[in-house]
């Protein structure tokens, strides 16, 4: 399987690259990024790429996506999304793709993040009462907040509820929680890679969910298995849900 990374120098770049070296059939052939330099070549825009794949990956930023969009399109090349921070606009442009070529988007390629999406609907449904929280904490380089898997886990948490929640991020000053009110808390400091916590707090007991990732190599595996089953698929969007109803 012949990669292509947008992003290819950042600190996913490099995660799956190095994943891929020491990896058997996985082979990188060079990536889009500002930053030069590496063991792979790198092009500024995707006119200017002369190489081969079977797939792109993007980690990158969302000012790059018309850069992804066009080289998938001129190339006709399955990708995969994994940038965060994308504005309903792009996600229209994302959905736009998908009705013409295979597209994976996921805000968080780790299995266990996905685990923990699918059961958040039951325990929010369940939980009828339980004020809900959330925290999420990233490295001081993380761009946006609240982080795109504290959105995903939000979006799952509202499967569950019979009412839509009013999301409050952040409190300071006079600002009593009401009930639907689900507070969503960022911290960001040192090289955190990512915490999610799910709070669940009812009258004298407390749910908590708490994902840890302890490495980025957790992403960069999800994000090269999402490689291997969107490539063959028909056109369509495709999430870690319909990879690991595949398996
Ligand atoms: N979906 C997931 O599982 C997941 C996991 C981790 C990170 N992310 C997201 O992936 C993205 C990248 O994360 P990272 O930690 O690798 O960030 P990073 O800042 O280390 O890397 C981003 C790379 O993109 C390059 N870049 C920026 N603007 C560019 C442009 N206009 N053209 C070409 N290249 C450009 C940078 O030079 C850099 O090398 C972020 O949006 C992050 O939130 C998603």
């Amino acid at each position: 399987m012949k990669l292509f990374l947008v992003g290819i120098n950042g600190k996913m770049g490099k995660m799956i690259s190095s994943v891929a070296e020491s990896t058997d059939g996985i082979e990188i052939v060079g990536g889009i990024d500002v930053v030069k330099g590496g063991a792979y070549p790198v092009f500024e825009k995707a006119k200017d790429v002369n190489v081969d794949f079977d797939c792109i990956i993007d980690f990158s930023r969302p000012s790059t996506l018309d850069e992804v969009i066009s080289l998938a399109r001129a190339k006709k090349s399955p990708v995969v999304i994994a940038t965060t921070g994308l504005t309903p606009e792009q996600v229209e442009k994302i959905n736009d793709l998908a009705t013409e070529l295979p597209v994976f988007r996921s805000a968080n390629m780790s299995l266990g993040v996905n685990v923990v999406e699918s059961v958040l609907p039951a325990l929010a449904s369940a939980l009828k009462g339980f004020d809900i929280e959330l925290i999420e904490a990233h490295h001081n380089q993380k761009l946006d907040a609240p982080s795109g898997t504290a959105k995903q886990m939000l979006e799952a948490i509202e499967k569950g509820l019979d009412y839509k929640p009013e999301y409050v991020n952040g409190r300071e000053g006079d600002c009593k929680r009401k009930p639907g009110d689900i507070g969503v808390h960022a911290i960001r400091g040192g090289s955190i890679v990512g915490e999610h916590t799910v709070i669940f707090a009812g009258e004298d007991e407390i749910i908590e969910i708490k994902h840890t990732a302890l490495s980025r190599k957790i992403f960069a595996v999800g994000s090269i298995k999402a490689a291997g089953f969107l490539i063959g698929k028909t056109h369509g969007l495709y999430n870690m849900t319909d990879y690991l109803e595949s398996k």
